[in-house]
């Protein structure tokens, strides 16, 4: 039987029956239509699936779905305030830090939640808060650039 699982997704409470053992990735993608969530992997080691449970940078498709009962879940989809993008979109914009698109969410969720947690990252932080996100176009230098970015305006 389905348990029934509640937590709070972009600010909405939700509220499904998902089997045991579903991960988290493939309600949001399957269940929910939250699509811009990736699939790489699928074994936490490109960081494509990447979201925020509680503010923290999470791996959604190692989570299972009860893992986040009662808690609160961020999506690429939930990150921008109405229309305008959160600083760190705009900062992807801004510095063409992309190619194909595919590692994007996940690259943004990852900076997000180490900019929440450390808003002034250094370089040395930043490089290691995203070492476990792969781009396979090699847009890694533009991607840094855009959360140096970020970073450095809320620098004293
Ligand atoms: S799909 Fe989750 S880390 Fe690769
Ligand atoms: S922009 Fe294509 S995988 Fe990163």
């Amino acid at each position: 039987m389905n348990e029934v699982i509640r937590f709070t997704l972009n600010g909405k409470p939700v509220e499904l029956a998902a089997g045991a053992g579903r991960s988290l990735l493939w309600v949001l993608r399957g269940d929910l239509d939250l699509t811009g969530t990736k699939y790489g992997c699928g074994e936490g080691l490109c960081g494509a699936c990447t979201v925020l449970v509680d503010g923290v940078a999470e791996r959604a498709c190692l989570l299972d779905i009860a893992d986040v009962a009662n808690r609160k879940v961020t999506t690429i989809e939930g990150l921008a305030n109405g229309d305008e993008l959160h600083p760190l979109q705009q900062a992807f914009v801004d510095h063409d830090a992309l190619q194909c698109g595919y590692c994007t969410p996940g690259m943004i969720m990852s900076a997000a939640g180490l900019l929440a947690a450390k808003p002034a990252a250094s370089e040395a932080e930043i490089i290691a808060g995203l070492d476990g996100n792969l781009c396979r176009c090699g847009a890694h230098k533009r991607i840094l650039q855009a959360v140096r970015a970020v970073a450095a305006s809320s620098k004293p």
